[in-house]
């Protein structure tokens, strides 16, 4: 689907934006492990949250979608049934990292995990490497690098492991097959992720608890059902903020929206290029910051996202870029190759795309460079079936000088379904 974003128009008003879709996935993927029924009321029904439900139900967890609800009958921790078929986790590295650490640990079940052409080549062997070392029987194609997976479920030890790369997919997943260990376990990240799966568990009433960087989890009996309130989802959030910021005259209230502060190093980001915002009555909501952000347009200028900022930050990075266009001076983001391995590989994507609209862009082996601000023109751009690439390069249509057209922009749909409607409701 090819979908044409008109430039121009102020954007204004009030919204909200769909659930949270790291805390939607794990809502169905930990409540598949409670012990009984779990609710997630604001869920997100994206693409990649859906092949989490279809991928439980196939392991014999009743969920069920009733309107803004959903419900997970946790079979506990260990009580799974063992797959009749191959699981398709679709696009979502989510799905398929999170559950073969579940899997790892389900003894004497086998179960085939892969999905579609782009999840096919996302690194595995960051996941089955550390499982192998718990004693997991797992596999992947191309010696462990790639999906599909093959797992035997076995009884873990425990693992004390520092991650070679920030990823909360890693960690998560680690923390799950350290759960259903036999030992306690030591997970350290070589910086901050995002730590949802943390604060959940520790709600459910898991023995695991963090110092500094390392998490510490013991083996545990069973978990506890919960009722869950998911906020909007900062990563989508982030591209009406992004869209208010650019285009002048804008002024847009964002309500309910998830602020965990392991997520929102954008607004670090736009601090420092003098976007303006304000975070408003900020609460705890189920163990998650959620606050009402507003987001008006003034002058921005580049800046230096390295180090510590870019994991709490990931998944903004290419919208980022778009930001840089518009703001006086170099916008340089660096210690980012991660995301050459997301859903593309958004460093060639978005240098690629931004420069067919007249962006000063250059790739960098661990991100980009931009120079701004630079006057972008319309013309056609393909989102490289990447969800964040195209919402991030229709925010940059916003400011275009004529109109940009979107191939295959129908990928929003895996994170932010009615992103395109919601976007125009908003513009005058
Ligand atoms: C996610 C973690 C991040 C992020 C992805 C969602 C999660 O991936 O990019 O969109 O829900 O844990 P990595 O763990 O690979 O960095």
């Amino acid at each position: 689907m090819n979908v044409t974003v008109e430039p121009g128009r102020r954007v204004r008003g009030e919204a909200t934006v769909p659930g949270d879709k790291s805390i939607t996935h794990r809502a169905v993927l930990i409540g598949a492990i409670c012990d009984g029924v779990s609710r997630a009321c604001g869920y997100l029904p994206a693409q990649d949250c859906l092949a989490s439900i279809r991928a439980v139900r196939q392991l014999g967890v009743t969920v069920e979608e009733r309107g803004a609800e959903l419900v997970v009958h946790g079979l506990g921790l260990h009580g799974m049934t063992e797959p009749d078929d191959v699981i398709d986790c679709g696009g979502s590295g989510t799905t398929i990292r999170l559950l073969c650490g579940i899997l790892a640990g389900q003894v004497g079940k086998a179960a085939f995990l892969t999905g579609n052409e782009a999840l096919r080549r996302r690194p595995m062997r960051r996941i089955l490497e550390p499982l192998q070392e718990m004693g997991a029987a797992v596999i992947g194609r191309s010696s462990d690098q790639l999906p599909p997976v093959a797992i035997r479920g076995a009884a873990l030890r425990g693992l004390r492991y520092t991650m070679p790369v920030a990823s909360a997919q890693v960690k998560s997943a680690l923390l799950l097959a350290g759960l259903l260990a036999s030992e306690p376990s030591e997970i350290s990240e070589p910086a901050r992720t995002r730590d949802h799966t943390e604060r959940m568990l520790v709600a459910m009433g898991a023995p695991l608890r963090t110092e500094n960087r390392t998490v510490l989890v013991q083996p545990a009996t069973r978990l506890e059902p919960i009722d869950l309130h998911i906020p909007g989802d900062f990563s989508s959030a982030a591209f009406l903020l992004a869209a208010a910021w650019l285009v002048p005259g804008s002024e847009l209230l964002l309500r309910n929206i998830g602020v965990n502060p392991t997520r929102t190093g954008l607004l670090e980001i736009a601090r420092r290029m003098g976007a303006g915002f304000l975070v408003e009555e900020e609460k705890l909501v189920c163990q998650e910051e959620v606050a009402s952000l507003v987001a008006w347009s003034q002058p921005l200028r580049g800046t230096l996202v390295n180090g510590e900022l870019v994991p709490l930050s990931i998944d903004e990075l290419p919208l980022v870029a778009v930001l840089g266009t518009q703001a006086e001076g170099e916008t340089v983001v660096r210690d980012a190759a991660e995301l050459r391995v997301k859903e593309s590989d958004r460093i060639a994507a978005i240098a690629t795309e931004l420069r067919k609209l007249g962006a000063a862009i250059d790739e960098l082996p661990d991100g980009f460079a931009v120079r701004g601000p630079t006057p972008l023109r319309g013309g056609t751009v393909n989102s490289h079936h990447d969800h964040r690439l195209a919402m991030a390069l229709a925010v940059a249509a916003l400011v275009a000088q004529g109109p940009v057209t979107i191939e295959a922009a129908e990928c929003v749909a895996d994170s932010f379904p009615g992103f395109f409607a919601l976007l125009e409701s908003l513009r005058c």
